[in-house]
């Protein structure tokens, strides 16, 4: 079967045409991004909620692991600190800068001085039109199916050609793809690479405790909810504990350290994914697409890009 497009991103040319989503708060650091970048894709850090050293610290991680594989960084518009993180990341030398959660002109600037890839998150054919003219490399479609913030309703596979037709770049496939056959059909639709979150979350590599894994792996078709969050975007998440507080509108905020540029105050959205991440459920806010109870294993990143690509072969 010979399905595999080259993916090109810029000057970058992965082995494989995958990225993996960057994934706050902590969940793909750099043993993750490094993982993926060995194995042949993109691999993503998540610069979101994080410090600026601590971030310098991962890249570096990121980078004594990935064997010369291609490292980016992933940052949600809609945190205060959007622009100097990426900067900071940029001056440590990143492969790639994507932008989520948001859209931002002032990337393109921060791309163009350092020579890097910049490739924003768009769900509509008219915001990707506006990325390419503004100079993006690529530009990844993300559908209502997606964990974590959603620009849209529409499911990807629904946007995906609207898109396709409207640029000239790469165009990559976000959303539901959890085995080979997503692979395929998304290769078969004429996505360019596809992004992949919630099965590398559902990885020996992704940085969260053993309660978050459980979560996942509990997971029945179904159970994926949207959670309106602060940042005013809605989300993909499953149901905790915390969640019934938040619903009840027990979770406001006590101490607000102003980490998004707007916040509604309803719940601290950082402080929730940490708490996820770090198994603490009870205070704790669980992001996964709605295929999460398609998962069934927590599996390592190697066994995951086999699971994949074993067999595949590339486009003439
Ligand atoms: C736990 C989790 C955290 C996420 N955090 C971010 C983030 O910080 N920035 C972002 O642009 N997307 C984020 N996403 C979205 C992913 O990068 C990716 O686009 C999405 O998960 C793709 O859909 P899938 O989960 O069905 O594979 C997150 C997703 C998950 C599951």
């Amino acid at each position: 079967m010979k399905i595999l497009p080259r993916l090109s991103i810029g000057k970058l040319q992965p082995k494989y045409p995958l990225m993996q989503g960057g994934m706050a708060i902590r969940v793909s650091m750099g043993e993750l991004a490094g993982a993926v970048a060995r194995e042949g894709g993109i691999g993503l850090i998540a610069g979101s909620g994080m410090g600026h050293e601590e971030l310098k610290t991962e890249i570096k991680k990121a980078r004594s692991i990935a064997n010369g594989g291609i490292v980016g960084i992933n940052t949600m518009v809609a945190a205060s600190d959007f622009l100097s993180l990426m900067k900071t990341a940029a001056e440590a030398g990143i492969d790639a800068l994507i932008a989520g959660a948001g859209f931002s002109r002032d990337i393109f600037d921060i791309g163009r001085s350092h020579g890097i890839p910049v490739v924003p998150i768009v769900s509509s054919d008219r915001v990707a039109v506006l990325s390419e003219k503004l100079g993006a490399s690529a530009v990844v479609v993300e559908g209502s199916e997606a964990g974590g913030h959603l620009g849209t309703d529409r499911p990807a596979r629904d946007i995906f050609p609207e898109v396709k037709a409207a640029v000239k770049i790469p165009v990559l496939l976000a959303g539901g793809i959890i085995d080979q056959k997503d692979i395929v059909e998304a290769y078969e639709m004429g996505a360019d690479g596809v992004q992949v979150g919630t099965r590398f979350a559902a990885s020996f590599e992704a940085n969260v405790e053993k309660p978050f894994h459980d979560t996942y792996l509990k997971a029945k078709k179904g159970d994926v909810f949207r959670v309106m969050s602060p940042v005013g975007l809605w989300g993909n998440a499953l149901r905790t504990a915390f969640v019934d507080k938040v619903e009840r509108g027990e979770a406001r905020i006590a101490d607000c350290v102003r980490c998004l540029k707007k916040c509604s105050r309803r719940f601290c959205i950082i402080q929730a994914l940490i708490e996820a991440r770090s198994g603490n459920l009870d205070k704790g806010l669980v992001f996964a697409g709605e295929h999460v109870y398609r998962i069934g294993k927590i599996m390592s990143v190697r066994d995951i890009f086999e699971m994949f690509f074993k067999g595949l072969e590339y486009r003439d």
